[in-house]
């Protein structure tokens, strides 16, 4: 698929495979570029409406949404269920015709249940942006890692070794990734206990390895993920500490790692649980880099969804 004709984006599958990916990608240098200006604001979205409707909590994720469409000129609206209408039993249909009647052009959804965001398509003729739902998605979270990791590959992730290490099973940002990285050519392995593995590999383009110890040394880049507790519904491992122990980056097995590695991590962190602070703080993290860069991705995304692109050729 064109970017020209992207209407939606809620799964990485969305993007077009690896051509797709990588023009959105490049794209996302331009924005990059904006946001190091002085003033980092561009007229793209004036009079365009963005609304962030999130189901889950959230910082950085909402906050980068709301950042960049600001930074295109957007208006936006924030709805987060805590001071809203939900409360008092309100729908996702009913919310969603409520804000689609008030004239908008995105919606950013995050929600718990896996495939929320494609009801909403349903619903409205704004443009969907899948922001995380339950443990299905989260695109541009992919996007932005991926983007992140090609500027530390010289360009291209082609034979990259990527070890994606934790709560495999819950996480949407390891399902979206592991497609993602798959995609630019990425050599992806999967690592934790047993437990927080997927019960099945159909769909995921990726080896799995139970030994932590065996698979860092030859791995390029080491991507945590958060032990997702509030999803845990007990008895995964026998405890966080014995988790740390045989999973967690900590600063001895840092010490074993290849001298360029890249250590990643969509953060929230557990630092001292999955991640040491002096990993997480140290010379091989990226993390507040993947930060940064998830503002530009986002005004890449919005700008071709939210009709910035409207007066381009298709391409
Ligand atoms: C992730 C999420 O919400 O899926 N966080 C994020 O968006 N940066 C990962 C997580 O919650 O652990």
């Amino acid at each position: 698929m064109s970017e020209s004709r992207l209407r939606h984006l809620l799964s990485v599958d969305d993007l077009g495979g690896r051509g797709g990916i990588e023009r959105m990608l490049d794209r996302t240098e331009e924005f990059l570029a904006v946001t190091h200006r002085e003033i980092p604001k561009i007229p793209a979205l004036v009079g365009k409406v963005v609304v962030s409707l999130f189901y889950e909590d959230s910082t950085r994720t909402r906050l980068s949404f709301e950042t960049a469409a600001k930074r295109l000129s957007a208006d936006t609206m924030t709805f987060s269920v805590s001071t809203s209408s939900v409360k008092k039993g309100e729908s996702l249909l009913d919310t969603v015709q409520t804000i689609e009647a008030m004239g908008i052009d995105a919606i950013v959804v995050r929600h718990q249940a896996a495939g929320a965001p494609r009801r909403v398509t349903e619903w409205t003729d704004a443009a969907v942006i899948n922001a995380g739902d339950g443990r299905h998605e989260h695109p541009t979270q992919a996007l932005l890692d991926a983007f992140t990791l090609r500027r530390h590959r010289q360009g291209s992730l082609d034979g990259t070794r990527v070890a994606i290490i934790g709560d495999i099973v819950h996480s949407r940002v390891a399902r979206s990734n592991v497609k993602m990285f798959a995609a630019l050519g990425a050599r992806v392995t999967l690592v934790g206990p047993p437990t927080l593995m997927p019960e099945s590999l159909v769909g995921w383009p990726a080896e799995v390895h139970h030994d932590l110890d065996e698979v860092l040394a030859e791995s390029d880049v080491v991507y945590l993920l958060r032990i997702q507790q509030e999803r845990i519904a007990g008895g995964r491992f026998p405890s966080l500490r014995e988790y740390t122990a045989r999973w967690g980056l900590n600063a001895a097995r840092a010490a074993r790692l290849k001298p360029d590695v890249v250590v990643m991590h969509p953060g929230p962190m557990n630092r001292g649980v999955e991640i040491a602070s002096e990993v997480a703080d140290g010379p091989y993290s990226v993390i507040l880099e993947q930060v940064a860069n998830g503002v530009a991705v986002r005004m890449a995304v919005l700008y071709l969804l939210a009709g910035g692109a409207e007066h381009e050729e298709a391409a």
